[in-house]
């Protein structure tokens, strides 16, 4: 797969710009990059503020793979963003990666991670991935790279450092499955042996995190040493 990038100045939200050409029949590999976004969205419907100064994009895949597997992408995702940060931070800030797909340094959020599918006659009809890294500003409580390396990093230069990040696990995972992009993850698991809390529809759970299984889903051990694996939910480290 190869990316080609089309830059826009200020979009309701890149995920809609992809999707539309993915209706067009868009090919694998198209990029949409915002300067700014009106509507940027997160994960359960959040909004994602999207000023200006930092990374907004939105790649298309249309991976040959299960429905049941999408999720997998999410990983892949995360593992592409901490490698491309891997170019732009010294070794000491530490990265890790918050299930299911945030990206933090040094204990704070620098970048989210939006996966969004389409299935048609349980055909994976293709995937969207959107990238927001704050490189300039950050909203409270998180961090942006130019705080985190004090200097004035470039976005475009990120972009395709992360995009370059992203093909080549990309590749591992379609060539090598779900196994090694797994193991990578999970020695960059944020708050593993933590006491949690997750947040789903049916009800919370809490007890201590364990890692993910082989599909990517959550565990919590309880206090009966029980394991509950978690699908979909919002974590809370206590
Ligand atoms: C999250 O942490 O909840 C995910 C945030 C994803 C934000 C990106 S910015 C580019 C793309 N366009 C959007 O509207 N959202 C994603």
């Amino acid at each position: 797969m190869k990316y080609f990038v089309k830059n826009m100045e200020c979009v309701e939200s890149t995920q809609d710009e992809v999707k539309k050409l993915a209706e067009d029949g868009d090919r694998e590999g198209l990029v949409i990059q915002a300067l700014e976004q009106s509507q940027g969205r997160g994960r359960q419907g959040k909004k994602w503020e999207s000023p200006a100064g930092n990374l907004y994009m939105s790649l298309l895949l249309r991976p040959e793979c299960l429905a049941d597997d999408v999720g997998q992408l999410a990983f892949v995702s995360g593992l592409a963003v901490s490698s491309a940060l891997d170019v732009f931070l010294p070794s000491t800030h530490v990265r890790t990666l918050k299930w299911p797909n945030d990206v933090m340094v040094d204990g704070k959020k620098i970048a989210g991670i939006l996966t969004e599918t389409s299935i048609m006659s349980g055909r994976v009809e293709y995937v969207v991935a959107g990238f927001g890294v704050n490189v300039e500003l950050a909203p409270e409580g998180a961090i942006c790279l130019n705080d985190a390396n004090g200097r004035e990093n470039s976005v475009e230069g990120l972009r395709d450092t992360l995009l370059e990040s992203f093909l080549r696990i990309y590749k591992v995972w379609q060539e090598r499955g779900f196994a090694s992009v797994r193991k990578a993850w999970g020695r960059q698991a944020h708050g593993l042996n933590m006491p949690v809390k997750v947040s789903m529809t049916e009800g919370d759970v809490v007890g201590t995190y364990r890692g993910i299984d082989e599909k990517g889903w959550f565990i919590v051990e309880d206090k009966n040493g029980n394991s509950r694996y978690i699908k979909a939910g919002s974590v809370f480290f206590l």
